[in-house]
């Protein structure tokens, strides 16, 4: 990878050349939402760029990028297609190159710089997408395994259809919010612990086992009509870029109600995404095989590749009220059994019809190693049994209110780092807000 002529960019910054992940920003001079690239520890403001340059000149042929750079979400962009959103990431990292071939545009025109790079540290991170509807997976073979086998016992840890098929559930994309967003503790209906010797009549309280789900979001760029699924060998051209999401759960609400009908209140509360939308192209290097495995696949789900899955490194960190910090899971996204383009071609099996900037949560991704590789703290205190030890003496089981919680994820590449930023959520008192 060639250098950047952007001053300062740390070779472990998750925004290298070789990244270029798409956000939606607002400025002091432009306080309208409208998008932006990252590079290194700078926006590029792409509304400022695309009103001061000729577009023509570095997108030939692309026509409604300066009207799309000015929305208030990334939606008119991802719609563009696989095709644009290539040719419009390959033309900034040239022009973000120190050797770019058209040096007079951005590189040494000073005045334009000034416009258009601003330090990550003075603008405003919203909402990258329009979300219209959220689908939440179970993916993540490693934590499926083992909370079956915490509540059905390792014979019956996965449920006969999971090899079969992608397991999700229909979410709530009103309650998608950019990382930064506080997070109230939900108040929701708990069946008291019988074994505690509570009473056995549900009660309405603040939820106390309030947890972390580490997932890997996708979002959608083309939709497919209704009645008109999208073929495995197709599915890739529908994904826009990846985020971090943090699905949080009430673990105690969820318990209780989820019996038939599956998650609702103890999920529908809070889905923190990080706000810098990783192409889908910056991920390609990245790729891995996914999870051994024997099933004989209907065939609407049968991978040509093997390397269906991308390694991500995935961290998940606790800050405490008091403000130590502890890495409380280690993990990679390799270690989810079903791709994403898998689970477009099952959602979409039976017509329906999934929408630009609709996102699709992996499910929580746990590692096959020990509790320090897991993604939820049920999996980390086998449902409050143990505790998790923190710096500052600390410790958990689920968590407390003034607990922040960061995700980070990224792919390892000495000085062409493709990261996420962060994506982060502080747990406010059901009371308090
Ligand atoms: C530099 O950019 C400004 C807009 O910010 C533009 O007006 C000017 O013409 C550009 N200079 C050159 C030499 O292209
Ligand atoms: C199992 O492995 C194959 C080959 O790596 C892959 O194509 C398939 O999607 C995997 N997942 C399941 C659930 O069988």
């Amino acid at each position: 990878m060639t250098s950047s002529w952007v001053p300062d960019i740390d070779p472990a910054s998750d925004f290298s050349l070789a990244n270029i992940p798409f956000g939606i920003i607002s400025t002091a001079a432009e306080p309208e939402p409208h998008a932006a690239v990252a590079i290194g520890s700078f926006a590029l403001d792409l509304k400022v760029f695309a009103a001061n340059t000729d577009l023509d000149k570095i997108f030939p042929g692309i026509s409604g990028l300066a009207e799309a750079f000015s929305q208030p979400t990334l939606n008119t962009f991802a719609e563009m297609g696989r095709a644009v959103h290539r040719q419009v990431r390959s033309a900034l990292q040239d022009l973000l190159s120190t050797a770019t071939i058209y040096p007079g545009v951005l590189r040494d025109n000073a005045t334009l710089r000034s416009q258009t790079l601003l330090p990550l540290s003075t603008v405003t991170m919203h909402l990258p997408m329009a979300i219209g509807d959220y689908t939440d997976f179970y993916a993540g073979y490693h934590h499926a395994y083992a909370v079956g086998a915490m509540f059905r016992g390792p014979e019956n840890a996965l449920q006969p259809n999971y090899l079969h098929l992608p397991v999700g559930y229909h979410g709530r994309a009103s309650s998608v919010v950019v990382s930064g967003t506080p997070i109230r503790r939900p108040v929701g209906q708990i069946l008291p612990d019988p074994a505690a010797g509570g009473p056995k009549q549900p009660v309405t309280e603040p939820s106390r086992k309030l947890d972390i789900e580490l997932e890997l979001g996708c979002f959608v760029a083309r939709g497919n009509k209704m009645g008109a699924p999208v073929p495995l060998d197709q599915a890739e051209e529908h994904i826009f870029g990846y985020v971090l999401l943090n699905d949080w759960s009430a673990r105690d609400v969820q318990t209780w109600e989820y019996v038939p009908l599956g998650p609702f209140n103890g999920k529908n509360f809070a889905t923190t995404i990080s706000p810098w939308v990783v192409l889908a192209d910056a991920l390609e290097p990245f790729r891995a095989r996914g999870i051994e495995n024997k099933t004989e696949l209907q065939g609407y789900l049968r991978e040509a590749r093997e390397e269906s899955v991308f390694d991500i490194k995935l961290e998940v960190d606790l800050t405490t009220a008091e403000g130590d910090t502890t890495t409380i899971g280690r993990t990679s996204s390799k270690y989810l059994i079903w791709s994403f383009p898998q689970m477009i071609a099952h959602h979409t099996l039976g017509g329906c019809p999934l929408r630009p900037g609709d996102l699709l949560g992996s499910g929580t991704i746990s590692g096959p190693g020990g509790v320090d590789e897991r993604g939820s703290l049920l999996e980390m205190t086998e449902n409050g049994k143990k505790q998790v030890l923190l710096a500052g003496m600390d410790a958990r089981t689920f968590l407390k209110d003034g607990d922040t919680i960061t995700l980070r994820g990224y792919c390892e590449e000495v000085g062409a780092r493709v990261g996420f930023g962060q994506c982060r959520g502080r747990i406010y008192s059901a009371v308090q807000m």
